[in-house]
């Protein structure tokens, strides 16, 4: 704090702000209700330890890289692209890597903002008191009666995409930044609470065991290629939310350091989540594969049975909706920016634009769990569709390309510049992950599980 940079800031805000800002991203459903739902269903711990692999061999390398491209190129990502392609000399093409990733947020945000609906009315529900003393069919049928309610559904879901259009319109992402810095660590100390009250009245041996002990005969092929797309969804890389972020990231600030930080809290939150939530499901004879319901069905049973149990409930949700409202805005923000620089729209029209088409896409989802629950393409739902789509195959495919165009596009001595590196060890173990070890995990993985290999 002491020492002021030439723009006039003390300067640790750069780096507090962007770790704040891209923590806010990261940090969010994926962690709390996606990766519980998705280890339950996938088997448990060699589905974690593949997950933590693909975070640290894929999702760290192609994060810096990410940050690094967004940084250099100072636009939004399809800008971005264009203007480092031709400074590198490569085809204008590449912008196209942009466009993938502006379409990608606008599916994810379409179902995301329908589950983050599910915990706006939790959060209601929570402060009148509806849980106390449940039993685990009661609250099964909470969650059961909530979900076969289109209505309701599509009201929170209309609720929350209006409060994540608010804020992008109003360009108060510093008003909820501020927020978030508050809520954040209020989220982490309450994960402790919660995985400290599993650990007394769970079953935490079985929870322990479900999530860290490793049997890879549980872990089919889909399992792995789930394991990936999620460490793409929870770091929210793969389609330029990161890279938008990057571009307000200082200069001086250390790429390699942000990232891990962003990472590590990341992670740390997922892991938090699943052992506050299988020591429940364990103790209450409940299915670790439920589905989405899955968090929805189990912390209640907690929240019922703890003494002041309306507020703690309440508080989570409140901090769940915070959480999800700081990742919705980067998932939309980059199409938003595009739309007023290239289409001539004032900021307000992209806005309605963008929010309208998120908003209507995300009925599919709201009926695929009740009108139009039976109505299936290859086996899964509307919303089973979109999310396979988006996560497995979209956001690994945009990182992909990412990659491929930090490590091979664009010049050593460019990278050195913006790493602020000098050529050692560190840069040469980045590049040759970011190089090989990324985009040949990305390949083999989705080729084995899409059947085109083995
Ligand atoms: N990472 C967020 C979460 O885990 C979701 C998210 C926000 C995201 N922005 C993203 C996912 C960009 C993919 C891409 O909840």
């Amino acid at each position: 704090m002491s020492s002021v940079t030439e723009t006039g800031r003390p300067h640790w805000s750069g780096r507090l702000a962007f770790v704040l800002a891209a923590t806010g991203s990261a940090v969010g459903l994926g962690n709390i209700w996606k990766f519980p739902y998705i280890t339950g269903e996938n088997g448990g711990g060699a589905f974690v330890l593949m997950y933590l692999f693909c975070i640290v061999a894929i999702g760290v390398p192609i994060m810096m890289a990410e940050i690094l491209v967004g940084r250099r190129g100072q636009l939004s990502p399809i800008s971005t692209m264009k203007r480092l392609a031709q400074s590198e000399g490569r085809s204008s093409a590449w912008k196209l890597v942009g466009a993938l990733g502006l379409i990608t947020g606008i599916l994810i945000l379409s179902f995301y903002s329908v589950v983050a609906g599910w915990a706006l009315s939790y959060t209601l529900k929570s402060a009148q008191g509806v849980f106390a003393n449940s039993s685990a069919d009661q609250i099964g049928g909470i969650f059961g009666a909530l979900v076969s309610d289109w209505k309701t559904l599509l009201l929170w879901h209309t609720v929350f995409m209006l409060m994540t259009m608010f804020v992008i319109t109003r360009g108060v992402q510093k008003g909820l930044e501020r927020a978030v810095m508050l809520l954040m660590p209020g989220l982490f100390v309450l994960l402790v609470f919660l995985v400290g009250y599993a650990a007394v009245k769970g079953d935490f041996s079985s929870g322990l065991h479900f999530l860290f002990d490793a049997d890879f005969s549980k872990l089919s092929k889909e399992s792995i290629l789930v394991a990936m797309g999620h460490a793409f969804f929870t770091l929210s890389l793969g389609m330029g939310a990161i890279m938008m972020y990057g571009a307000y990231l200082p200069k001086h600030i250390s790429i390699g350091k942000a990232t891990l930080m962003v990472a590590f809290a990341d992670t740390v939150v997922a892991l938090l989540a699943g052992m506050a939530i299988f020591p429940l499901v364990f103790a209450n004879g409940l299915e670790p594969a439920a589905g989405p319901g899955l968090i929805f069905q189990t912390l209640p049973l907690a929240f019922g049975q703890m003494p002041g149990g309306a507020i703690v409930a309440t508080l989570f949700f409140v901090m769940l909706v915070f959480a999800a409202w700081s990742s919705a805005i980067s998932l939309v923000e980059p199409a938003v920016a595009w739309m007023t620089e290239n289409l001539g729209m004032t900021r307000n029209v992209s806005c309605w634009f963008v929010g309208v088409a998120t908003w209507w896409i995300g009925i599919g989802t709201v009926l695929s769990f009740n009108e139009m629950a039976e109505a299936k393409l290859w086996g899964k739902t509307f919303f089973d569709v979109l999310d396979y789509l988006t996560t497995n195959i979209m956001l690994p495919l945009g990182g992909l390309l990412i990659a491929i165009f930090a490590a091979w596009m664009m010049h050593k001595s460019s990278l050195l510049d913006e790493l602020d590196m000098e050529e050692g060890i560190l840069f040469h173990t980045w590049r040759f992950l970011l190089r090989f070890v990324a985009p040949l995990a990305v390949i083999i993985i989705s080729a084995n599980t899409l059947g085109l290999i083995g």
